[in-house]
């Protein structure tokens, strides 16, 4: 298992491009199943998880090519409908191909996903939305098996924004007889992506970025191409590389009307951000002032940078609070921090933060992704040496992020173990 080793200390300047987002290319990768052609994606970021599902797709029948940061998805050679357990264990975003297969082909067999680092990740709202459209749904063996002969539209209501959920009932509804319409809809730039990529594909929708979207079924759909959009996630990211080593970096092709939230945090902790047109130049000027920080479905703080937002924290001027209300659990970076000096305190989903003077390098161990985000941010500002162990976790989700860094100039380098 590889590792990166970083030294920690370097200012960050310079220019990065941010790449395709993740949790946009996964649900439009799954929305091609929907039509029988081949459908072009661009910008589609190089990732561990981009390759898996790829490698679900193909095990399905697709063919699927990758140029660059273009993938061509051919599905009319599409012949079977099971996502086997050896690769949804590896990503439960494997869970996306259950709607459009059932859609298309009436039919569906995809591994139940299991928990991941931070506790159970319940797929109760999937297959409550497939059963509303009409599917009959059993767990056998480990293993979602569904069939239908023809999904009818529903109006279903989700207890719980869930990104996942909203994804593969839209992708579901397109091809059910009659309208659909889901309440309590995610809200998130990635749905609102899909959406748009639906509609491209001659799915008739509406509503979509707010809490209640309306599908109205239609015949068929058509091969498309679409463009990924940004890495919101991966942005916000890179702004706090540069807020924790106290830059001034520019980056590049951000949608900036996805990151309100991350945006008016980093400003309330003394963060000069300006905005250039598609870029972002981020800043530090001055010394970091404490948060508070609740997580929330979009538009409010993503869950995804609660791990980074932390790290920076643990160097702030005084006391901060997160309260994580996505993912209850979601703290195995915690311990990790702390072995590099941070001064957090747990108690069940609320994290209270205590600035420290500094942070000291030391070999931490990865979880997952955001996680081992927010341990290779701690060793760029860290003193002395970080290793960051089980690195595979953070190719999943963050293309070079090493040689992005590097450009950057921060001393930090991949070893093979
Ligand atoms: C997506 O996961 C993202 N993954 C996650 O990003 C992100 O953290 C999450 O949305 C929240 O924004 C992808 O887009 C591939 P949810 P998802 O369904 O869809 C509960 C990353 O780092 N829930 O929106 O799995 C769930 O337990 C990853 O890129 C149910 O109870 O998340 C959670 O409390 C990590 N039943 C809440 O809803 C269900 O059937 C939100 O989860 C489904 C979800």
């Amino acid at each position: 298992m590889d590792k990166i080793v970083i030294a920690g200390g370097k200012k960050l300047s310079g220019t990065v491009q941010i790449s395709g987002a993740k949790n946009a290319a996964l649900p439009m990768m799954a929305a091609t199943i929907l039509a029988s052609g081949q459908s072009t994606l661009h910008n589609v970021p190089h990732l561990k998880d981009v390759s898996t599902f790829s490698d679900v797709l193909r095990v399905l029948g697709a063919r699927v090519k990758r140029e660059e940061h273009g993938l061509t998805i051919d599905t009319s050679s599409i012949e079977h409908f099971e996502a086997p357990y050896e690769l949804v264990r590896t990503m439960r975003a494997s869970i996306y191909v259950l709607g459009p297969l059932l859609a298309r082909f009436g039919q569906a067999r995809v591994s139940l996903p299991g928990g991941c680092a931070w506790g159970p990740r319940p797929v109760n709202l999937h297959l409550k939305a497939m059963e509303e459209l009409g599917a009959q749904v059993e767990i056998q063996h480990g293993y979602i098996v569904a069939h239908s002969e023809k999904l009818s539209g529903a109006v279903i209501d989700f207890d719980v924004s869930s990104v996942g959920a909203t994804a593969n009932t839209m992708m579901a509804a397109c091809l059910a007889s009659g309208t659909t319409v889901i309440r309590n809809a995610a809200r998130e730039p990635e749905i609102e992506a899909l959406g748009a990529m639906l509609t491209s594909m001659g799915a008739s929708i509406s509503g979509v970025g707010t809490g209640t979207v309306e599908i109205r079924g239609v015949e068929g759909l058509h091969e498309v191409q679409e463009r990924v959009i940004p890495d919101r996630i991966e942005a916000g990211t890179y702004m706090v590389a540069t807020a924790i080593t106290g830059g001034e970096v520019t980056l590049k092709g951000v949608r900036v009307d996805h990151m309100g939230a991350v945006i008016a945090k980093l400003e309330e902790a003394g963060i000069v951000i300006r905005q250039e047109g598609e870029n972002l130049v981020v800043e530090r000027t001055s010394s970091l002032a404490p948060l508070d920080i609740t997580t929330a479905p979009y538009p409010g703080f993503p869950t995804d940078m609660q791990a980074q937002i932390m790290i920076l924290l643990s160097l702030a001027r005084g006391t901060s609070v997160i309260t994580e209300n996505i993912f209850p659990d979601r703290f195995t970076h915690v311990p990790e921090i702390r072995r590099m000096g941070a001064n957090v305190k747990l108690d069940a989903n609320v994290a209270v933060i205590t600035g420290v003077k500094e942070l000291s390098g030391a070999p931490v161990m990865a979880s997952d992704l955001r996680a081992s985000a927010a341990l290779i941010l701690g060793g760029l500002v860290a003193k002395g040496e970080t290793e960051v162990l089980r690195i595979y976790h953070i190719d999943r989700g963050y293309e070079r992020i090493g040689e992005k860094l590097r450009r950057l100039g921060a001393e930090i380098h991949r070893v093979r173990e």
